[in-house]
């Protein structure tokens, strides 16, 4: 494994320092010539840490002065705890509100904490759109025909490409262009599962995948998963050993809704841990680029030797969410997804999959890659610091490295559909936990998408600090 570089492990050290409180909130750091004496280090690894620290919304620098712990309530907040599933696979049940927190997204009246889909306003639709334009101008009967599986080669050469950072060595010829990662997901599940058979997930897990579970008649073992790390790469072990799932499901970076980052080694246990069983691992990897700082954590698929891992992604969350592209790396399943790609809808949007193509080779996707993870941190730590400062007591909340949205857990046992219901009322959606578990469990927990999170939101946070606190009241009073 690399160790991280020197200015990292040096805004670690601070940032101990200003966990335990040896450096309080409103102190300043220790100067920047100081430190690099005292620590023996150069005067750009202290700047770069400092920097890094600021990144993560710890310290403030203020010009003339230097650097200062920020007094926001940021570090006093816990994380949540490590979920604790039970350990015996069940049917999967998710209320219908699922589908209406989806709907939530269509009202532009309501502040959208709800559905964790992309704000618009960061994503570069006029750019997207000319190019779509040029497209059906520069090709216009591969735009109006079909784009036959396995899609556009110029795309799976562009998506190849961008692997890389992922830590995969992959052939255009490896990928199928899919309707979006939803899709992806699906081929995959179908293809190496059948009706009654259980699958592993993560505890909280994506509700769209335990819906996509219960329509192919699939149960759910859940495995515990810390709000940071994610899966646990040893109740995994135990899970394989004793249910003998036929697949296992997971969000491996910025997971939906933990945020969590299974780390890079462990991500090279996961896999190898699933070639060991030989189970096939269908990873999405649809936050992986959306890291906050550093490079995009690896994906499980570039440690898999043996074809095991089904990687599935779009460009739901970067680029153009009604656009409907995504991809899948089926391993060594190619030619059963290749079959049912095919059966089910031959191939993706022609004209869509030629305007990304060409959006991610001469588009400047780098660049906006750049800025949206820039905007998607800040909103993040803003959400973060609004849900301390409003939040009643003991509220817990994540402190994802990536991704968009944060997964709160409320003190006691508060009820999140009711607060769903009272929140809608007042203007705001937000995702209630009840829809992450397969049986109602996480009614004590919330989601919220940070993506349209700033400044002009605070009174909507106050207001729903306000109905948390009041169902909080209300359940110890045993009135709810
Ligand atoms: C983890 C995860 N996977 C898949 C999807 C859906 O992706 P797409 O719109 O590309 O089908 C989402 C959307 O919220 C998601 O959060």
């Amino acid at each position: 494994m690399h160790a991280s570089p020197l200015y990292e492990q040096v805004a670690n050290k601070v940032q101990g320092l200003i966990d335990c409180r040896t450096l309080r909130a409103g102190e300043r750091l220790p100067s920047v010539r100081s430190l690099s004496r005292e620590w023996s280090i150069s005067i750009t690894t202290v700047m770069q840490a400092y920097r890094t620290l600021e990144n993560r919304g710890l310290v403030e620098a203020r010009p003339q002065s230097g650097f200062y712990v920020l007094s926001s309530l940021r570090t006093a907040l816990p994380e949540p705890r490590a979920s604790q599933p039970s350990e015996v696979p069940c049917d999967v049940s998710v209320p219908d509100l699922a589908m209406r927190i989806l709907q939530d997204t269509s009202k532009p009246d309501l502040v959208q904490f709800g559905a964790a889909v992309q704000n618009p306003d960061l994503l570069p639709t006029r750019k997207l759109h000319q190019m779509l334009g040029t497209m059906a101008r520069r090709h216009p009967e591969r735009g109006i025909n079909y784009s036959m599986m396995p899609g556009s080669a110029d795309l799976r050469t562009e998506i190849a490409r961008r692997q890389v950072g992922a830590g995969c060595a992959l052939a255009p010829d490896d990928i199928i262009v899919t309707n979006g990662c939803q899709e992806a997901t699906l081929l995959a599940l179908r293809a190496v599962t059948k009706p009654g058979d259980t699958i592993g997930v993560e505890s909280p897990a994506f509700y769209n995948h335990l819906l996509t579970a219960d329509a192919l008649g699939l149960k759910v073992v859940e495995i515990p998963t810390h709000p940071r790390e994610g899966m646990s790469i040893e109740a995994l072990r135990y899970a394989l050993a004793n249910h003998r799932p036929a697949a296992v499901l997971t969000v491996s970076s910025h997971h939906n809704p933990t945020g969590a980052t299974i780390p890079d080694e462990r991500k090279r246990q996961l896999a190898e841990l699933m070639s060991e069983y030989d189970v096939p691992l269908i990873e999405d990897d649809i936050f992986g680029e959306m890291n906050f700082e550093g490079d995009r954590p690896k994906a499980a698929k570039a440690f898999d030797r043996t074809g095991n891992t089904i990687l599935c992604s779009s460009f739901s969350k970067t680029l153009a969410p009604g656009y409907r592209i995504g991809w899948i790396v089926p391993g060594k399943y190619h030619d059963t997804i290749a079959r049912l790609k095919s059966c089910m809808n031959y191939g993706a949007n022609a004209l869509a999959e030629l305007a990304i193509a060409a959006f991610l080779e001469e588009g400047g996707y780098d660049h906006h890659l750049r800025r949206l993870r820039r905007t998607l941190e800040k909103r993040v730590r803003w959400l973060r610091e609004s849900v301390a400062e409003h939040f009643p007591e003991g509220t817990r909340i994540s402190n994802p490295s990536g991704g968009m949205v944060l997964w709160v857990e409320m003190a006691g046992s508060s009820n999140s559909v009711c607060i769903y219901r009272r929140a809608l009322a007042a203007g705001i959606t937000i995702a209630p936990g009840v829809l992450f578990s397969p049986r109602g469990e996480y009614r004590n927990c919330i989601r919220l998408n940070a993506a349209y999170a700033d400044e002009s939101k605070e009174k909507a946070v106050a207001r729903l600090g306000e109905i948390v606190r009041s169902e909080a009241e209300q359940t110890v009073s045993g009135t709810t």
